[in-house]
């Protein structure tokens, strides 16, 4: 359920018309829906209420500050990967107690800032990296609270890129490491190993791999030596969102399905979502610049571009895309499909393939489910700037970041 409806043949985030944005704000644009990121994140804390765990958004899927103060404010937790975010999330001013970190290669200087941060837990991904959290531990005079990031090899059914939970992939550390590391975590003077965690992947639209990945959580704590008492399991993100004919768990769902799981092993519970908060609180709006016919193909040219939102170019992700005010059907005769796409110098640079669009240079497209993973994983690339982003509260809209100005493009670079 998201709150971009049409009404008649004008698209609408919540009160206000998508077309009088664009022409306001500009576009590329990124336009979110306080609404539905707000209803995302009380779907699954409803969801989840029996064992009333602490959510951790996942910042990566939707930095801007005004997301992560909204989520905040509404008792979220921020799961970050790096300096940067935590950075972000003390702008916010998330209370340190419900942030985790997690990444398979955290610096020296990182741990050291989170720790000044007095972070809730460090995801811990290797036996190298507990090492050197101990030792900045010990430097800085802290106990350290960590989770132990199992790679539980769990086939997770989505892209290969996203696929985190399996033995080939960098993430997390197999089970016999994860036993090794525990039984001899007394020699580690700076940190309390308190928990597991997972995050097996990212859109998994069914429910078995989260709970194949949970019973090998349950093997590896029945396997524990008597006397080691762990206190958390962290669950991860990861969960489904439908961006096109999918048909993903819903919360409530994801829930019935882990929650005997969770009860029996008995940890306190964390979870990290990202797109299933974020996904579909967001579209992406591009305006038309040319129709173009080559010899085998129709070609919609648009203002966006892999730069402003690279998820179909890097995952040959779908996406829907619509013209966010609906021509008549007489009134335009573009019948062949065509590929959506924007300036940039490479031919996998495109929005949308093989859609059939009538729409008129000129006119706006909305590319849904682009609230998570693409303002966050935009760049400068061919020095385009980047995408402004607005956040719709009811009939009110909020310019959350700037549209780049190419003062912006070249602020740190020096002539010599
Ligand atoms: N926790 C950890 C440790 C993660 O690495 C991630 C995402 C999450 C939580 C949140 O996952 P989510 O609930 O959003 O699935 N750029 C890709 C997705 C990369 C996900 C990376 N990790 C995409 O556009 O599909």
């Amino acid at each position: 359920m998201d709150y971009f409806q049409y009404r008649g043949k004008s698209l609408y985030c919540e009160g206000l018309s998508v077309q009088r944005l664009s022409e306001k704000y500009q576009t590329p644009l990124f336009i979110y829906s306080r609404r539905t990121i707000l209803e995302h994140f009380f779907k699954l804390k409803k969801a989840f209420k029996e064992i009333s765990p602490l959510i951790c958004y996942s910042v990566k899927a939707n930095s801007n500050l005004s997301v992560l103060k909204l989520l905040v404010e509404a008792g979220a937790g921020l799961d970050i990967v790096s300096g940067g975010e935590l950075y972000r999330a003390k702008k916010v001013k998330c209370p340190s107690q419900r942030i985790v970190y997690a990444s398979v290669g955290k610096t020296s200087e990182e741990i050291e800032k989170a720790i000044k941060a007095a972070i809730f837990m460090f995801n811990v991904e290797s036996e190298n990296e507990i090492k050197r959290i101990d030792k900045v531990a010990g430097k800085l005079k802290k106990i350290v609270r960590v989770s132990l990031r199992l790679n539980p090899d769990v086939e997770p059914g989505t892209h290969e890129y996203i696929t985190t939970g399996k033995k080939e992939t960098k993430f997390g550390i197999d089970e016999k490491t994860v036993q090794k590391i525990i039984a001899g975590a007394g020699k580690y003077r700076n940190i309390i190993v308190a928990g597991i965690h997972l995050h097996i992947g990212s859109q998994i639209t069914e429910g078995t791999p989260f709970v194949l990945a949970l019973k090998k959580v349950k093997g590896l704590i029945g396997r524990l030596p008597k006397g080691i008492d762990l206190e958390f399991l962290n669950i991860g993100g990861g969960l489904g969102i439908v961006y096109d004919n999918e048909k993903p768990q819903t919360a409530g769902q994801f829930a019935e399905n882990v929650l005997p799981l969770l009860k029996e092993i008995g940890l306190k519970v964390i979870l990290e979502p990202g797109r299933f908060i974020i996904g579909n609180a967001g579209i992406m709006v591009t305006r038309v610049l040319y129709n173009k016919e080559s010899l085998s193909r129709r070609f919609i040219v648009v203002d966006a571009a892999m730069n402003d939102f690279i998820r179909p170019s890097l995952y040959s992700a779908y996406h829907r895309i619509e013209a966010v005010v609906k021509n008549k059907e007489s009134s335009l005769n573009l019948k062949k499909p065509a590929d959506i796409v924007g300036p940039v110098c490479e031919s996998g640079d495109f929005l949308g393939k093989k859609r059939k669009l009538k729409i008129r240079e000129g006119q706006y497209l909305a590319v849904f489910g682009a609230g998570a993973y693409g303002a966050s994983m935009s760049s400068n690339y061919n020095s385009r700037r980047r995408p402004a982003e607005v956040l719709v509260s009811g009939k009110k809209s909020y310019l959350i970041k700037k549209r780049e100005s190419y003062q912006d493009l070249i602020r740190d670079e020096i002539i010599i």
